[in-house]
């Protein structure tokens, strides 16, 4: 058994190898706690054309391109994440043993968003005002209810939409997801002792206050009963049982149909086995598309605290085993250097 917390995020664009994954997935999840955080743009895609829903592109002045979560792509991102890959991958481990528990991001408020509020943006080769855009960035995930769910020995099986201020769905980026999980549940609030707990600690100097019992109750009381004067991003919830004092062990493995970063994504014999990332800079790899979204989600957890984040290939025979072991891309955070000199 480890304490260490694994969060796995897998693309929608590996359900050919959704048995294997979720195999690996499950013999992680009976070692430690496993949270699986799931994308679907290629499920999304195909319900849409059964539906005959359009999927259009809109493209910022900047030269970023995404979807368009109009109110009609809105429905059909929740039929296929809650309603086709998330059934799957559910049924997957279940069927390797894992007792996996599906959520969308709204689901107990867990990943809450921004939505972008009205932009101009290219639609269909003409420039105009959007107003009616779904999508949004995450604004904070509360890791108190995934913590609920791995202390009882189950999996979350996490995925857009995240929950709007308005109550309302809000697409946001799977990798993004995954990345703010990692970082929240690795952070671990600093208890200051209690009125009662800190008489008896001087009431008892001997006694040492991370004792088990102290722990319990400290566990009990943040599960249970949220810092009501917390921040609405519930950041502060959730003991899990662990260090008091700093940050819990998180790793990231973010699967995809890649064998890892490669320095040139058309050469597959270009994987890069270490790739520095900056605040300024996403390394020496030319990273394209979906690849560049997972570069910057990879620095985001890295700032957030979270110890290990790899990009590795979902099409293994034992994905997570050999990502873990030392297969695909380990990302790492460039040391700022020369700070301060005149
Ligand atoms: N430097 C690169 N190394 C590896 N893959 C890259 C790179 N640049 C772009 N890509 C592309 O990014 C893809 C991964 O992103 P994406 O298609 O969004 O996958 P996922 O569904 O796993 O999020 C790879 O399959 C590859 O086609
Ligand atoms: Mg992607």
């Amino acid at each position: 058994m480890t304490d260490e917390i694994t969060v796995v995020k897998c693309g929608g664009g590996l359900s050919a190898y959704r048995e294997t994954i979720c195999q690996d997935l499950a013999a992680a999840a009976a070692e430690g706690p496993v949270v699986l955080v799931h994308g679907g743009a290629a499920q999304l895609d195909e319900l849409a054309a059964q539906l005959g829903v359009a999927q259009r592109r809109i493209s910022t002045p900047s030269g970023s391109s995404s979807r368009y979560t109009d109110p009609a792509t809105l429905d059909v991102l929740l039929m296929a994440m809650a309603g086709r890959v998330k059934p799957a991958l559910v049924a997957a481990l279940s069927r390797h043993g894992a007792r996996p528990v599906g959520l969308t991001g709204m689901d107990a408020g867990v990943v809450t968003a921004r939505r972008v509020g009205a932009h101009k943006a290219v639609l269909d080769g003409r420039t105009r005002m959007i107003r009616d855009d779904h999508s949004g960035r995450i604004h904070a995930v509360d890791p108190g209810p995934l913590r609920l769910l791995l202390d009882a020995g189950l999996l979350p099986v996490l995925s857009p939409p995240a929950l709007g201020a308005d109550g309302e769905p809000v697409n946001v980026d799977a990798d993004r997801i995954a990345a703010a999980v990692a970082g929240a549940l690795g952070r671990v609030r600093k208890v200051p002792p209690a009125p009662r707990r800190l008489a008896r600690t001087l009431a008892a100097p001997g006694d040492d206050p991370s004792t088990s019992s102290t722990r319990a109750d400290a566990r009990h009381a943040e599960s249970t009963h949220p810092t009501p004067q917390g921040p609405p991003s519930g950041r502060t919830t959730g003991l899990c049982g662990h260090d008091l004092a700093g940050q819990r062990a998180v790793r990231l493995v973010l699967l995809t149909s890649a064998p890892g970063v490669l320095r040139d994504p058309e050469d597959p014999g270009s994987l890069l086995p270490h790739l520095m990332v900056s605040r300024d800079s996403l390394g020496e790899a030319d990273s394209r598309g979906g690849m560049t979204a997972k570069l910057q989600a990879a620095r985001q957890a890295l700032d957030d605290g979270v110890a290990e984040v790899v990009v590795a290939d979902g099409r293994l025979a034992h994905p997570l085993r050999e990502a873990l072991a030392g297969a695909g891309t380990r990302i790492e955070k460039a040391a700022i250097v020369g700070s301060g000199s005149v």
